[in-house]
């Protein structure tokens, strides 16, 4: 079952997430954890940055895993998922660089480069908690709908409406990638605990059919319906249609 917690406001999110985040790194210093890119975890990352320089919050111990990263983007392009972790929290957080991993998207041989993850992910003892964020279509990391539920890190083709969503951070659409590394549903599965995060009107469908709906490789969310620790923390907005 997929637990619900609904708050007043973005500001309100974001906190909830990033206190939940802490408490996992307080009670495991060398935790596992997977990151989410997007704008939903923005403000979570924010409230992660000022628990380290305010609080003494340590993430030096913590290994971190993201789920996804674009095919073709070099680490240093502004839209690139690499680009946007360390500008949004490890650049700002005590993290040592080889504990973060993020999928290379730029790798010669792609195939290797996901198995590598998966074993990767593996080798760290598996995440201990995982953030996601939601797409329009109910998309978790690129697993796009029609994605199998034992699906694992592959590369994938992205739909046309997450490339014209994803358009508004590009020149173009026509910049915008056409493939993606991404942790697979069953990976995502495999996270001991989970949490969600969706803000915003145009997330209530999709939260309304991953809470309430059956389930179903349409929407990807509603695999999370079997995870035995998954908590979708929604603004007002997002949780209008439940
Ligand atoms: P968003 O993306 O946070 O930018 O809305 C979420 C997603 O597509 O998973």
């Amino acid at each position: 079952m997929i637990r619900v917690l609904i708050v007043r406001s973005y500001e309100e999110l974001s906190l909830e997430a990033a206190l939940r985040i802490a408490d996992v790194v307080k009670s495991k210093p060398d935790a596992v954890l997977g990151f989410a890119t997007g704008s939903t975890p923005i403000g979570c990352y924010r409230e992660l940055i000022r628990l380290h320089r305010v609080e003494g919050l340590s993430f030096s111990r913590v290994s971190t895993f993201n789920l996804d990263e674009y095919v073709g983007l070099p680490p240093e392009h502004p839209q690139s998922y690499h680009y946007y972790m360390f500008q949004n929290l490890f650049n700002h957080v005590d993290v040592e660089r080889e504990k973060i991993h993020i999928p290379n998207g730029l790798a010669e041989d792609l195939e290797a480069e996901c198995r590598r993850y998966e074993e990767a992910i593996k080798q760290s003892g598996g995440i201990d908690l995982q953030i996601l964020g939601i797409g329009r279509n109910g998309h978790i990391g690129f697993n796009e709908p029609g994605s199998p539920f034992d699906s694992r890190t592959r590369v994938v083709k992205l739909s046309d409406q997450t490339r014209m969503d994803n358009s508004r951070f590009f020149k173009s659409l026509d910049e915008v990638p056409t493939h993606a590394i991404t942790m697979g549903i069953a990976t995502i599965m495999e996270a001991k605990r989970i949490i969600l995060l969706a803000s915003g009107e145009a997330k209530a469908e999709a939260v309304a059919k991953a809470v309430k709906g059956p389930k179903t490789v349409m929407v990807p969310a509603s695999a999370l319906k079997d995870h035995p620790d998954c908590l979708f923390i929604v603004d007002r907005e997002a949780a209008s249609l439940l």
